[in-house]
């Protein structure tokens, strides 16, 4: 892992526009980060674990396992015990990054080439399933009496991120994708490995079983609008600053909040176009780009995304006022999820 790692937190801190207002959040980072920068993940065969410390070493904005360790903190002072399945959440989330840029053809992330661009697909499968099995054997370091609990979670969760991910495929070949289909697909894919991240925290900390739960759910309805948010910045993003490349998903046709809505809103000559930028097999990339995002624009689809954003954020809110711990103490996460709301990346 690159030494840069504690210095690329603190820019992202900043791009996030965290001002190291929030402490909890800055020590969960720096937890993980330091703990990242001890593990030592190469060795032979390089060609299998080099693509590992590359991934891990390129940043992120760790956000799950910082979700971990501050789930974990709101029940109990001890946060040790959480550090290493943190990881395994991390982990478990940059394997899928290597399968998805596979599966969604895309050449940059976080600024710098996929691991399928910079070596090859067998590379990145490889080395894929090498960080799955690696993230298991972070997540079998949680204390015995917790041990079964929190892999069952982490298990059903890797199962449910698979099947959003087959939806998110499936949707690409269909344009009569519901709106609510595609909330359960993104549920599936993004959505229930926030929840995961602080249910398993919760659990680490000892929490009662209603609290975890209220946390899941706080985390799923947040990962929701993160995955709105997401799909937004894949069209309206500064490139260099999202560090993927803009319009990845209008070239896939996916079947995106933005894209569904379309497909219902549109009429007449600017349904016929869309429909034509749908079925085209032969096109300049940056032409289909620039029309369909003239598209959403037009029918403001940008604002109705962001008001939906809000409702699950609102809804988030709501859940984590439930959970029975110093109303203050919740604070934290509340701004996590502030920030979120207003990521640039
Ligand atoms: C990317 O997740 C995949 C999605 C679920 C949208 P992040 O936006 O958390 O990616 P990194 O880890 O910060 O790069
Ligand atoms: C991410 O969805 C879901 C998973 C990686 C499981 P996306 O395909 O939208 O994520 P990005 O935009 O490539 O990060
Ligand atoms: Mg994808
Ligand atoms: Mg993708
Ligand atoms: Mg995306």
């Amino acid at each position: 892992i690159s030494t840069s790692l504690l210095f690329q937190s603190h820019i992202i801190f900043l791009s996030l526009g965290l001002k190291w207002l929030n402490m909890k959040f800055s020590e969960a980072l720096y937890t993980i980060d330091s703990a990242l920068l001890n593990e030592k993940f190469v060795k032979a065969p390089e060609g299998l674990y080099e693509p590992i410390d590359y991934t891990l070493g390129n940043g992120g904005k760790r956000i799950r396992p910082s979700l971990v360790i501050m789930a974990c903190d709101l029940f109990s002072g001890e946060i040790v015990d959480a550090i290493k399945p943190a990881l395994g959440i991390e982990i478990f989330h940059n394997f899928t990054l290597l399968h998805d840029d596979i599966m969604d053809n895309a050449p940059i992330r976080r600024g710098k080439p996929t691991v399928q661009t910079k070596w090859n697909d067998n590379t990145a499968i490889l080395s894929g399933d090498a960080m799955l099995i690696k993230a298991y054997q972070y997540i079998a370091t949680t204390p015995a009496e917790y041990l079964e609990q929190v892999l069952d979670v982490f298990s059903r969760t890797g199962l449910l991120v698979c099947e959003g991910q087959q939806y998110d495929m499936d949707f690409e070949c269909r344009n009569d994708v519901s709106v609510a289909e595609y909330m359960k697909m993104i549920e599936l894919k993004t959505a229930v490995l926030l929840g995961a991240a602080l249910k398993i925290g919760a659990i680490i900390g000892g929490a009662k079983r209603s609290d975890a739960l209220n946390l899941y759910r706080f985390g799923t309805d947040i990962g929701l609008a993160f995955q709105l948010q997401d799909d937004l910045l894949d069209v309206f993003a500064n490139q260099s600053e999202f560090g993927k490349k803009i319009g990845g998903d209008i070239v896939s046709n996916k079947k995106t909040f933005l894209l569904i809505h379309a497909l219902e809103k549109a009429e007449g000559t600017t349904k016929a176009e869309l429909n034509r930028w749908l079925a085209a097999t032969e096109y300049e990339p940056a032409e289909k780009i620039a029309a369909i995002t003239g598209i959403y624009t037009d029918l403001g689809l940008d604002s109705l995304s962001r008001e939906v954003m809000n409702g699950y954020y609102q809804h988030a809110i709501e859940t984590i006022r439930k959970i029975c711990v110093e109303p203050e103490s919740i604070n934290d996460l509340i701004e996590v999820a502030d920030l979120l709301m207003a990521r640039t990346k």
